[in-house]
């Protein structure tokens, strides 16, 4: 099993398959943005040695993130074999949705049941406006192809200040008659620019007060990692969840390791790279002893994690969220 210094068990990794995106959305990175060699991203081989290396010690979820996840070849082949290593119990995807509805009856196949789609407005101007790309339709193609499939899928909405605040109670009204998940996001300052962010006005507070302006919210229990807090709206067929990505009131609970596609590993979002899984397999290292020693010295909670950060440069694609 792993725990880190502050007796929290780890048994979820998210693992970022590529840095690459065929969105440009504006609080993750630039226009210009630039990718990395192929060649500096982990193998299929390397994830493979890496997951069954974590999951012998007690990891038994794995999100696939990125950049877009569908955008690394031979994606599906690589889920069927993470999803045969033994301890993996559950494979989730973060997804953009703009490749993903040809992939979806493989997904089904495969019994991989949680798809995160990231969507922050419901209207095709502005999705324009906001990813820099005119894939409006593709997306909600994804959307409804995941839900005729009955995958169980949770809407990533992050809220930004005067570009989408006037469409939470929209977005929130999906839950009617979908059985989805809707998660409002707060901004969090990696949009790879080093600029443009400068704290967050609309907290999850401000975003559960705006909501209840127009609906009861009846609080749910939470799972017991959970980032998000969750909501019903009575006569709702889903549910809503607000994410204090940038209050990061989940700390204390917080069960997650990062890998980047690159093999940067992090122990906290808001953390340094602690050590890199990928140079570890190529020099012939043992991975478990330098993971457990890195996990020794983690920090309690992202605000300290922060001070060690030596500025907001990063972007979401490659740390994957
Ligand atoms: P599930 O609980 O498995 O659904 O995953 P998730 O909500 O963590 O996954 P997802 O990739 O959909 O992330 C949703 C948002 O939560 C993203 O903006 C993440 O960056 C944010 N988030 C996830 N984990 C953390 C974390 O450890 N710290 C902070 N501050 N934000 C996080
Ligand atoms: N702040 C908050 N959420 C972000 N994401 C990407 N960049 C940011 C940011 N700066 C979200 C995406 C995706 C999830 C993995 O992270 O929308 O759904
Ligand atoms: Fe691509 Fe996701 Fe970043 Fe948008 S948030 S540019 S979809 S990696």
């Amino acid at each position: 099993m792993l725990t880190d210094a502050h007796h929290r068990i780890i048994d979820y990794v998210r693992l970022s398959v590529t840095d690459r995106c065929n969105l440009r959305c504006t609080y993750c990175m630039p226009e210009q943005m630039r990718f990395v060699k192929s060649s500096a991203l982990l193998t299929d081989t390397e994830i493979i040695t890496l997951l069954e290396t974590l999951a012998a010690a007690g990891i038994s979820k794995v999100r696939i993130t990125g950049g877009e996840p569908f955008l690394r070849p031979g994606l599906v082949p690589l889920l069927a074999k993470i999803k045969a290593i033994p301890g993996v119990r559950q494979i989730a995807i973060t997804t953009n949705g703009v490749l993903t509805h040809r992939h979806i009856p493989e997904l089904k196949a495969l019994g991989i049941t949680h798809i995160n789609l990231s969507l922050d407005t419901l209207q095709p101007a502005r999705f324009q406006e906001i990813t820099r790309r005119d894939q409006f339709a593709a997306v909600m193609q994804t959307l409804d192809s995941l839900l005729a499939y009955q995958l169980q899928v949770k809407l990533n909405v992050v809220v930004m200040d005067q570009v989408n605040t006037d469409e939470l109670v929209r977005f929130a009204a999906l839950t009617r008659e979908q059985p989805i998940g809707v998660r409002f996001i707060e901004e969090m300052p990696f949009n790879g620019q080093g600029h443009g962010f400068s704290g967050i006005r609309w907290n999850y507070e401000a975003i559960l007060q705006t909501l209840r302006e127009t609906y009861t919210l009846h609080k749910l229990p939470d799972a017991p990692h959970s980032t998000a807090l969750h909501y019903s709206i009575p006569g709702h067929l889903g549910n809503i969840g607000v994410i204090p990505a940038y209050s990061r009131t989940f700390c204390g609970t917080c069960n997650r390791l990062r890998i980047s596609a690159t093999g940067s590993m992090k122990t906290c979002l808001y953390g340094l790279d602690v050590l890199n899984v990928k140079d570890l397999i190529r020099s012939g290292e043992e991975l478990l002893p330098a993971i457990q020693q890195a996990l020794h010295h983690r920090a309690a909670n992202g605000f300290e994690a922060e001070r060690l950060h030596t500025s907001a440069l990063e972007s979401m694609s490659l740390i994957g969220g």
